[in-house]
């Protein structure tokens, strides 16, 4: 039975090492927190495997024939045993206490130069807030740009509920707690768009306050952190922009619309806009129909759906660049797929 446990934890061990758990290593941490991961994995998938091995042989070897109904004698219990059994699992985890404290400290040590950003939570989307810095103003935006290889201090604050922020190919994470500012530091070694997610359930928004983090090299980031409050790195096809607007925004989570596959029914849906707004809103130029709808909710509701979700301040969360593109956007989706609203 032993050997039969130890050969399965080889084969145990070597199965989990070669699955690749994680998106790509992103940041200067990521390491530490992957080599942490296969240390746990090399202790845990042998005595997973060693329990199981003994679990199924005793069931197989000691089980009861058909109709046999003794009992054993009660057992008394064994002091030898049990001390064994405390020490081993006691030993394990302080190892690893401590082995991941040390990991955790390397991680959250403060490092030179960093840039700061205020990150604020909010159903459903994350802002970023960057200081002025070189002669470059402050900026608030939707997207998060960073510049590779230089260390970052994020500042985190919620607008409402619980958050929390997290880069998978980073691997940081934190709560982002109302009342409470937490901090994350983290150096991006690796150029890309990476997923920036909430991965605390915070309200029917919650799956879709999804945005992205962009590495890019230091003369793009100069560039983008030069340009108005309301750029965006690359401003290339609005159309696309648009969908990414429409989904950072928060605006799947609540509303339907084709073009974006979005499909929840919280809120009005967004398709054949044309048909709809001029018994909604007689007089109203369709454009200024849909722009108001978006800064100033409270006053355009449709009936049969309720305002309380659709946030109020999208004034302030979007630039008034990001809310043009996003108008012009829905104007032309909601025409495009010609889904039909009520
Ligand atoms: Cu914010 Cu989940």
């Amino acid at each position: 039975m032993f050997a039969i446990g130890i050969v399965a934890s080889v084969i145990g061990v070597i199965i989990a090492l070669a699955i690749d758990w994680f998106p790509p290593q992103a940041s200067a941490e990521a390491q530490t927190v992957d080599f942490l991961y296969d240390v746990t994995l090399v202790i845990a998938v042998p005595i997973f495997v060693l329990v199981m091995a003994v679990a199924i042989y005793s069931v197989v070897r000691y089980r009861a024939a058909p109709g046999d109904l003794r009992d054993a004698e009660p057992v008394h219990g064994n002091t030898r045993l049990e001390v064994v059994w405390v020490l081993i699992p006691f030993v394990i985890v302080t190892v690893l206490a401590i082995y991941s404290w040390i990991g955790l400290e390397s991680i959250e040590a403060q490092q030179p130069n960093p840039i700061k950003i205020n990150v604020i939570a909010q159903q459903f989307a994350w802002r970023f807030e960057y200081p002025a810095e070189g002669g470059a103003p402050p900026k608030q935006t939707t997207n998060l740009v960073l510049p590779i290889n230089r260390p970052v201090e994020f500042k985190l604050n919620s607008e409402d509920v619980i958050h929390s922020f997290w880069v998978p190919a980073f691997r940081v994470k934190s709560d982002v707690v109302p009342g409470i500012e937490t901090q994350i530091r983290t150096t991006p070694s690796r150029e890309g768009a990476w997923p920036v997610v909430c991965t605390e359930l915070c309200g029917i928004g919650h799956s879709t306050m999804r945005q992205s983090a962009r590495v890019v090299g230091a003369t793009d980031f100069a560039a983008w952190r030069e340009a108005g409050p309301g750029a965006v790195a690359t401003a290339r096809d609005d159309q696309a922009e648009g969908r990414r607007l429409f989904a950072g925004a928060g605006c799947a989570g609540c509303h339907a619309l084709a073009d974006a596959g979005a499909a929840a029914a919280t809120g009005p849906p967004l398709g054949g806009l044309a048909q709809v707004a001029p018994s909604r809103a007689p007089g109203v130029p369709l454009e200024e129909y849909v722009r108001r709808s978006i800064v100033d909710p409270k006053n355009v509701v449709v009936s049969g759906y309720s305002p309380e979700g659709m946030p109020g301040n999208y004034n302030q969360q979007l630039s008034p660049r990001e809310i043009d593109t996003l108008v012009n956007y829905l104007v032309r989706a909601s025409q495009q797929t010609g889904g039909r609203a009520q």
